[in-house]
């Protein structure tokens, strides 16, 4: 079937033939299904909220840690009843479990029609077109590691959408000793700034007013090209006329150099927040990480970030109970909890993954022992989450309106610089636009505030 055909099959008497995507993980897997999102609907193909209103139902899977692995197995388990029912129904997992697992599961849920791996997702027009035209199952997991990702064919975005992902940098080099990551995305491969920039000028053409750079390790971005790093990238990038916020994810700590501190000094329009995971706050378990930096060394970082751009919001990650953490240990993750008072923390137990480096360690410490940890660490940010909430009233940022808020419709909901939630009364006409609002209270996920006349 070609491309045309595949136009053809996309649109049926009914109306348009619809896709269901349904995804698990990191945000890499949510640029990777809006990816496919955009591609599909260059074919006629629309996305639906309700995979029972779907011709394609895509389940994006992430392998991080085992539960969300086990969720996805009950997710893939769940479509055999709607597979039965309707005929012709298409049913693909793709992202890490599929990379990971390839032929494994078709084997487990034969009526699964394509697995896709973590390199193919470009390749998804081509495979629906495949299926339907009578070829099943494929499983398409190839891997080829250069150090230059291929060029990427430019896609439609959600034309609702004020901001967009920017991939910069894919795979990971660093094996983390617990990560799965360098085995399911492969080695650390950039892009051409050139690429970069001009995706970017074309979604800002679009209407997008912020970029977010994506990559599981930004701050190693190097380009193929001419070798170009991070902190030149983002200078080039904050030269594109029209862009009015920078972000960036994920850093590595390791990475953060002098050059890229002093961007938050130089360049204006780089958001006031980073996502930097400290994982631990204990030297020993650190290094059995093998993360290649000390707690001292953390600390200085962000000491220096905040000099140069004092209202700098900073997220991490946290893993309690890896193999060998004892109490002391763990009291040091509390401490460095404390000492940076972290706006907000994504914290999780740590879950052994095959064929990584701590698989080999003993798994020594108790299911409850790791479910105690976890709730005193989360505790303790909620606290620190709300003392750094409060800390913001009175204050005025500069929001971002991205859409009405899910629970009051006459209030719009926003984003501030330092990447907060910011709720405040305004009609729909704020929508995409930049809005100064004075903040007024502090909730534990959000703040709400006043638009302030000009
Ligand atoms: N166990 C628990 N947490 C993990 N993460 C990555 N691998 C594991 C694991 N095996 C966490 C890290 C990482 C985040 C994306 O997921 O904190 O920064
Ligand atoms: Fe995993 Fe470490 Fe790479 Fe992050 S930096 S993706 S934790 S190996």
């Amino acid at each position: 079937m070609s491309a045309d055909d595949l136009h053809k099959w996309g649109k049926t008497e009914r109306g348009p033939r619809s896709v269901y995507f349904r995804t698990f993980g990191c945000q890499m897997n949510v640029h990777d299904s809006e990816r496919m999102r955009g591609l599909l609907s260059r074919d006629g193909i629309t996305a639906v909220d309700s995979p029972h209103d779907a011709d394609i139902i895509i389940i994006n899977t992430c392998s991080v840690r085992e539960k969300p692995e086990e969720k996805t197995y009950s997710e893939i388990g769940r479509y055999r009843r709607l597979k039965e029912k309707k005929e012709g129904l298409v049913i693909g997992v793709t992202g890490c479990v599929a990379q990971q697992k390839g032929e494994e599961i078709v084997r487990r849920f034969p009526y699964v029609d394509l697995v896709l791996g973590t390199k193919n997702v470009g390749a998804i027009s081509n495979i629906i077109s495949e299926i339907v035209s009578g070829k099943k199952p494929i499983v398409k997991t190839e891997f080829h590691d250069n150090n230059c990702i291929e060029p990427f064919e430019p896609f439609p975005r959600d034309p609702d959408n004020y901001t967009a992902f920017v991939t910069v940098i894919q795979g990971c080099n660093n094996f983390c000793s617990y990560c799965i990551v360098p085995y399911v995305r492969g080695r650390e491969m950039s892009r051409p700034s050139t690429d970069i920039t001009d995706e970017i000028k074309s979604l800002i053409d679009t209407g997008i007013v912020e970029i977010t750079l994506l990559g599981q390790n930004v701050n190693s971005y190097s380009d193929p090209k001419n070798g170009l790093r991070f902190p030149e990238l983002i200078r080039k990038i904050s030269k594109i006329d029209g862009i009015y916020r920078i972000r960036f994810v994920t850093s590595h700590p390791k990475d953060m150099s002098d050059d890229l501190i002093s961007c938050f000094k130089e360049i204006e329009t780089l958001s006031s927040h980073i996502h930097l995971p400290v994982q631990s706050g204990s030297n020993k378990i650190i290094k059995m990480m093998n993360r290649g930096y000390t707690v001292e060394d953390y600390i200085d970082k962000i000491e220096r970030l905040r000099s140069v751009r004092s209202d700098l919001a900073v997220t991490t990650d946290i893993i309690v109970g890896f193999p060998g953490e004892d109490v002391s240990d763990f009291e040091g993750t509390l401490s460095v909890m404390e000492k940076v008072e972290f706006d907000n923390a994504f914290s999780f137990k740590y879950s052994e993954r095959p064929g990584t480096a701590a698989a080999r360690l003993e798994d020594d410490v108790s299911p409850n022992e790791k479910s105690r940890r976890l709730e005193v660490v989360q505790d303790l940010q909620k606290r620190l989450t709300m003392k750094s909430n409060l800390k913001n009233i009175d204050s005025i940022y500069d929001v971002l309106a991205t859409g009405l808020s899910i629970k009051d419709p006459e209030e719009i909901t926003g984003r501030s610089d330092q990447n907060k939630i910011v709720n405040f009364k305004g009609t729909e006409s704020a929508i995409g636009s930049v809005v100064p609002v004075k903040i007024k209270k502090a909730f534990n996920n959000s703040l709400w505030g006043e638009v302030i006349q000009p």
